[in-house]
């Protein structure tokens, strides 16, 4: 049965209490806000194709900012919109992983 999103993505966007380290001090919502941009742009939002949501924190703020692509289960932690463009262009519209953005497995929180 296909899913209803080929590829869903999420952007931590949280802003940890207590001046700790998060994703939101990194920037997070200007990244989350392009790739929805460039989703869109490209066509590859929608039923059957791509959705871009925002997510709080998914407990791996060490490598912060952090997003995840599903199914792969593809965690990113990237710097700039030049690294979005990148995961659009080659993981959500391609199905190639960015193999210099992914997060290494032993980062948490
Ligand atoms: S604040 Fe982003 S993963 Fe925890």
């Amino acid at each position: 049965m296909p899913q209803y999103y080929a590829r869903h993505i999420f952007f931590c966007l949280n802003e940890r209490k207590a001046g700790e380290d998060s994703c939101a001090l990194h920037d997070a919502q200007s990244a989350f806000d392009h790739c929805k941009s460039r989703v869109k742009k490209e066509g590859l939002a929608g039923p059957g194709k791509v959705r871009v949501n925002k997510a709080g924190c998914l407990d791996r703020c060490a490598g912060g900012p952090v997003a995840v692509v599903y199914p792969e289960g593809t965690w990113y932690s990237f710097v700039d919109k030049a690294d979005i463009d990148e995961i659009v262009d080659s993981h959500l519209k391609r199905g190639e992983v960015v193999e210099r953005l992914v997060l290494p497995p032993d980062v948490g929180r």
